[in-house]
């Protein structure tokens, strides 16, 4: 049985690892391999977070970095930090005020938080108790009809740009503890949206081809978007360069490096791989954000300084949701944040924008 959350932070949570090690307790089993699960084999999830330790820093000494700061601005929103919340889909499997409390904290640390499709509060639920700027999670809807519903809703309730996930039109090949797709309890059910119906396929026909992806989106479907709606559409799931140049082109405002934090593809690269590829055919038209594996401060600056403008991280602050609520999240982002400063220092930089490949060995 799962314990119930703290409403307190114990001494001796100080790190991302910390908290995924607290909550275990405080997650009941099915969810907790849902949570920590990857596609098939796992080698794309063990990659994401090796990747980023292979790299190193320089460290530079008596740099004059007094009255530094992290702040950035991203589609319009100005944010005292670059560090945001990735959409993570039923929340209320996590903690009972799920995505309301991540907002929340996402809010009061002056942060960013993306409300996935699939929460388990409605959007507009979501936005009323928001203290900060939410962009919203865009799953296609199986046609433009229902898709441009949703994305009228995420208008209507203020959600300031859309984060259109391109990763997953096939969901979940299941690992090894999760054989049979995870069913969510309806106490943290999906209530945005209804769920998909699949054609009906006859004998022979393929539940992947003729089932799940003939309702996938494609490019055209990206670019008839981007006309419907006056807000920034951001590209996520994007790691083939030649995606990204495609994105641009057809006028996304920005991508997110990501493998969906290893769930989808097995055997994809891990995101910090491709992350300078990415960038260098983008050629700074529009921000590359990146998540997958982000775990500490150090990853936070070695994310920008191979080009990205802010980083988005899953599984930790849902650990932190889990063990300590709106509290925990707000206090993960806290850590986070002064990892990064104390690296910036460190490495002799006094703003973002200070920070480039010269700090990478
Ligand atoms: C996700 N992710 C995700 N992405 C998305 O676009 N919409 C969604 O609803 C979800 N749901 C979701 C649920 C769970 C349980 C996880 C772990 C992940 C992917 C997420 O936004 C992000 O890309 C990864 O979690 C980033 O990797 P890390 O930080 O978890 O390593
Ligand atoms: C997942 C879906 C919900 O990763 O995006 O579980």
């Amino acid at each position: 049985m799962a314990q119930l959350p703290l409403t307190a932070i114990p001494p001796d949570i100080v790190s991302a690892a910390d908290y995924e090690r607290y909550a275990q307790h405080y997650i009941e089993a099915a969810a907790w391999a849902y949570l920590q699960g990857g596609a098939a084999d796992e080698l794309t999830l063990a990659a994401n977070c090796e990747s980023w330790s292979s790299l190193k820093l320089w460290p530079r000494v008596l740099s004059d970095v007094a009255h530094g700061h992290t702040r950035c601005t991203l589609f319009g929103d100005a944010l005292a930090h670059p560090i945001i919340l990735a959409p993570v889909a039923t929340q209320r499997l996590f903690h009972p005020e799920g995505e309301v409390a991540s907002v929340l904290a996402a809010g009061v640390m002056g942060g960013v938080a993306v409300v996935s499709t699939q929460a388990s509060f409605t959007l507009e639920d979501v936005a009323t108790q928001a203290h900060g700027p939410l962009w919203f999670q865009l799953y296609w809807q199986g046609g433009r009809t229902e898709t441009l519903e949703l994305i009228k809703r995420a208008e209507a309730a203020g959600y300031r740009a859309l984060v259109f996930t391109v990763d997953a039109p096939v969901s979940g090949v299941r690992n090894r503890e999760q054989r049979a797709a995870f069913s969510v309890p309806s106490s943290a059910a999906q209530v945005n949206v209804k769920t998909l119906t699949l054609p009906t396929l006859a004998q022979g026909m393929s539940a992947v081809f003729d089932g799940f992806m003939s309702l996938a989106p494609t490019w055209d479907d990206i670019e008839w978007l981007i006309q419907q709606t006056h807000l920034p559409i951001i590209l996520k799931g994007v790691l083939h360069p030649k995606d990204a140049k495609l994105a641009v082109a057809v006028g996304a405002a920005g991508v997110v490096v990501s493998n969906h934090g290893g769930r989808v593809l097995d055997s994809a690269l891990a995101t910090f791989d491709v992350l300078a590829g990415v960038v260098s055919v983008v050629d700074g038209a529009v921000p590359v954000l990146i998540d997958g594996g982000i775990r500490r401060g150090t990853d936070i600056v070695k994310a920008l300084a191979l080009g990205a403008s802010a980083v988005m991280i899953g599984r930790p602050y849902i650990h932190a949701l889990a063990t300590a609520g709106a509290l925990g999240v707000a206090h993960l982002i806290r850590l986070l944040r002064e990892e990064l400063e104390i690296s910036m220092a460190l490495t002799g930089c006094k703003t973002l924008d200070d920070i480039n490949v010269d700090v990478l060995y």
